[in-house]
């Protein structure tokens, strides 16, 4: 039993698979009229110092769902490490409300906070990964597919939070996992290198190429995420020089399996990492996969809030 959700590696194949069982659930509850308030009175505290669409709501909703309540801290709000040590942050909360999302720039915060509490701290997307969107992810795939083993995952662009994460989800659930990104904007090694075992003992390949034409070929799902993150936003010209040949267009899509679908975590930006035919185009999932974070979050709050 976790108390933390930071790390898709931290949990095991089992484990993720009842998350996604769970999510199912609750989805089909949701729809059919509602779910149960099985976190009735308890409250979730939102720690950002990111923007935020999908995260910031999917979550206050996701409790709302569950009858719950969720508190939004802003940026500027509690100033974590700044105008508090992360520390006392996480001690005082950990005796006012019954668990922490939190969407930071170091990882490192999150690992603090969780060892500063005995609520759950989930990861609302750190620079290093971007787990409850990788659960979204691969629930966007199961509904599409009927299963995740031995589906060819392709991820297109930065080696990333979010990449770091699906390749991990991936190489959990059997699922291959191959990226194309340019020199210089690779995954972290380490990453990589913990992955690796991983994806041998659940029979998924790790596949990594610098030519994304190569990488679309046989793919059933074609992925990618914005050239500049949160946080680097200085680099941007930079990058908006290197990354166009790692455009998600009409054209490489076509050099995917003809059943592909496209996933991004969004948000998107049109014309540069994705053109306006993909995302709104017969292959998109994108705003499916945006609506299951509701569903996939609910997962996680119930798994580690309601005792
Ligand atoms: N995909 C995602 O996490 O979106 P937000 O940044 O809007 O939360
Ligand atoms: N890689 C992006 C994801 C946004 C949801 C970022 O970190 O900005």
């Amino acid at each position: 039993m976790h108390k933390d959700f930071l790390d898709i590696i931290d949990y095991s194949p089992k484990e993720i698979q009842d998350l996604l069982d769970l999510a199912i659930r609750l989805k089909k509850e949701y729809k059919a009229g509602g779910n149960e308030p099985v976190l009735k009175g308890k409250v979730l505290a939102m720690i950002f110092q990111k923007p935020s669409l999908r995260t910031r709501v999917s979550f206050d909703v996701g409790m709302r769902h569950l009858g719950g309540d969720a508190l939004y801290l802003s940026p500027n709000e509690i100033g974590l490490g700044k105008r508090e040590s992360i520390a006392d942050v996480a001690r005082v909360l950990d005796g006012m409300v019954h668990g922490i999302m939190a969407r930071v720039f170091d990882h490192d915060h999150l690992i603090q906070l969780a060892q500063w509490t005995t609520i759950p701290v989930i990861n609302g997307l750190s620079d290093y990964s971007h787990p409850c969107q990788a659960l979204a992810d691969v629930l966007t795939i199961y509904e599409e597919f009927g299963k995740i083993k031995d589906i060819n995952i392709t991820y297109v662009g930065d080696g990333n939070n979010v990449a770091v994460s699906l390749m991990q989800i991936a190489a959990k659930l059997g699922a291959n996992f191959t990226i194309a990104n340019p020199q210089d904007y690779d995954m972290p090694a380490e990453a990589i290198e913990t992955c690796k075992p991983i994806a041998e003992e659940n029979g998924s390949k790790l596949t990594f190429l610098r030519d994304p034409h190569e990488a679309v070929k046989n793919a059933h799902v074609i992925y990618t995420d914005t050239w500049t993150s949160m946080g680097q936003e200085e680099e941007s010209a930079k990058r908006e020089r290197v990354f166009p040949p790692y455009q998600i267009n009409d054209a490489l899509v076509k050099e995917a399996d003809k059943d592909a679908i496209v996933l991004h975590c969004l948000p998107a930006h049109r014309g540069q990492e994705i053109t306006d035919e993909v995302a709104d185009g017969p292959h998109s999932r994108l705003f499916q996969e945006a609506h299951n974070r509701l569903h996939a979050q609910k997962a996680v709050l119930y798994t580690l809030m309601k005792n």
